[in-house]
């Protein structure tokens, strides 16, 4: 239904969880991924099993906090790929503590990778996809940067700043037919939510009206309809992706 043929994307924090599951759904509708993260290995072992599936990527290993590194990405993506039709900002982590015990290191790495990689992303890929008059791009943020979580106070701001950064530019881009799109995940299967203590997990699952923890899947599958031709007249938009749990 969705047809990236032609495409060339690029996704971060692609060598586990939710980013793993966006690089096999847009390699699977026909783009070109490029998949990039700080671990090589993990990449190439990816990148190899969907290339002998017949589909088509490539590894990038980059780290997104470092603005040198993701315009490298991005430079040498048009350079072999001839453009860039799609970016997915998903890297991200979590140092949580209470803030009373929260250490200024903890607050800045998560800061540094989750919003500022965002940015720098953002930053990178505008000049290339300005110059195609095309580009969708898409920000993995969290329900955590719509509602709050205690123990989340850096995660939380990073995730609420992507969304406000993600309003910013596609308000910015909109006249040069780039859309920017923010997807807010609930509670998802990955090793990321594997983290969580049991009992707070419990409690959470209490409070979703689906009653079931979500699927890297769920979040790929937006990912590949606003990475679409489809997806043409959305932006600036920030959608839920949570089994009911942010329903007011
Ligand atoms: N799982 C959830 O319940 C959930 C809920 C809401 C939002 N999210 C968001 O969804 C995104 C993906 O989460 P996930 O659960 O799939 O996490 P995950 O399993 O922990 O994977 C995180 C990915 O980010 C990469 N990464 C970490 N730091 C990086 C850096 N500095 N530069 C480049 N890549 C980096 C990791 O690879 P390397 O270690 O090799 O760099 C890995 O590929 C994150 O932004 C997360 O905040 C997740």
């Amino acid at each position: 239904m969705f047809n990236l043929k032609n495409k060339v994307a690029v996704v971060t924090g692609a060598s586990r969880g939710i980013g793993k599951s966006i690089v096999k759904t847009l390699a699977e509708a026909g783009a070109h991924v490029v998949c990039a993260s700080r671990s090589k290995v993990d990449l190439e072992s990816l990148s190899t099993s969907l290339n002998d599936k017949g589909l088509s990527t490539t590894v990038f290993p980059c780290d997104v906090s470092d603005l040198e590194s993701f315009k490298n990405l991005i430079d040498e993506t048009v350079n072999s790929q001839e453009s860039i039709d799609i970016l997915v900002n998903n890297a991200g982590i979590t140092k949580d503590n209470l803030i009373m015990r929260m250490s200024e290191d903890d607050w800045d790495r998560v800061i540094d990778v989750n919003l500022k990689g965002v940015f720098n992303g953002i930053k990178s890929v505008t000049r290339p996809m300005i110059r195609q008059k095309y580009g969708r791009i898409i920000n993995i943020s969290s329900i955590v940067g719509l509602i709050g979580n205690p123990g989340q106070a850096n995660y939380a701001a990073s995730k609420a700043g992507i969304i406000g950064l993600g309003k910013a530019s596609a308000k910015e881009l909109a006249s040069r037919n780039i859309t920017v799109n923010t997807i807010a995940p609930g509670y998802i299967n990955t090793e990321m939510s594997d983290a969580i203590e049991e009992k707070t997990k419990e409690n959470l699952f209490n409070q979703i009206p689906m009653g079931r923890i979500g699927s890297p899947e769920d979040i790929a599958t937006m990912v590949l309809y606003l990475a679409s031709d489809k997806a043409g007249y959305i932006t600036g938009q920030t959608i839920a992706i949570d089994g009911g749990m942010t329903t007011f």
